[in-house]
């Protein structure tokens, strides 16, 4: 979204804009790197689409998503940011009257490779994400935004300071705005978050054979509020993203 563009865009130097396909791209320097910036599209087939073009027309050797999520582990608040170790495309697979069981999206769903349905950071980018992750410490959010809202789930405790770590993102066509949806997710992957993009922009990392790193920083918490939570915060934590991403692309 515009507001996720803009968190990275306003640290970038040496600034120049494209069109790519009606897409509206920049190019430029961040943190002592070349790269090039464009909003993603919301769900997986417009992002999974930004990714493969801009990877190809722009020879990228890692894509990057940052932006925020709904928020599915119950010891997480509205601020606090996940780096994904693991994604994965939640509504992809066999439906039945009462479940979906996941199958590996892109392939067919045969073999034993159907059931690898979570595309995973190779282990050594996640140890160093791991380290970085426990060094970073995000700015509080506005005070007026964390009052706590009657009838919010959200309770962040007094002075607790945001968190960022490492986590399992899904991903799938669908905003979440339901105590039971947010449930079974959480149950049934053990996730942290939830979004849009993220595990179809790892589909096309797995392809194109790129490091596809994903940076998510809680708007909401998915459940009966995220429709009033969303627009709240979507611009106050969209920065949070931003920041734990620039650093990686400095270390990493
Ligand atoms: N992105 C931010 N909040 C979300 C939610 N509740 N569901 C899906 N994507 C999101």
């Amino acid at each position: 979204m515009a507001e996720e563009k803009a968190a990275l865009r306003e640290h970038m130097s040496h600034i120049e804009s494209r069109d790519l396909l009606g897409r509206q791209v920049t190019l430029g320097r961040l943190e002592d790197h070349d790269v090039v910036v464009a909003e993603s599209g919301v769900g997986k087939v417009a992002s999974a689409v930004t990714a493969a073009l801009l990877a190809r027309e722009f020879s990228c050797r890692g894509l990057v998503v940052s932006g925020v999520a709904g928020g599915l582990d119950p010891e997480l608040h509205i601020g606090d940011t996940v780096i994904a170790h693991s994604l994965i495309q939640h509504d992809y697979g066999h439906l039945h009257d009462t479940a979906l069981t996941p199958f590996r999206p892109g392939i067919p769903p045969l073999g034993e490779h159907r059931r690898d349905f979570s595309f995973e950071l190779p282990a050594e980018l996640a140890l160093k994400l791991e380290r970085l992750a426990q060094e970073i410490a995000l700015p509080d959010l506005p005070g007026d935004l964390i009052a706590p809202r009657q009838g919010s789930a959200d309770r962040r405790p007094a002075g607790l300071p945001r968190r960022v770590l490492m986590g399992r993102i899904l991903s799938g066509d669908q905003f979440i705005n339901s105590e039971s949806v947010r449930r079974r997710l959480q149950q049934e992957f053990a996730a942290h978050a939830v979004e849009m993009e993220g595990a179809a922009v790892a589909q096309v990392g797995a392809l194109l054979e790129l490091p596809v790193v994903v940076v998510r920083c809680l708007s909401d918490l998915a459940g009966a509020e995220s429709h009033l939570d969303f627009p709240r915060f979507v611009a106050a934590v969209a920065p949070g993203a931003a920041l734990v991403l620039r650093r990686i692309i400095r270390e990493i």
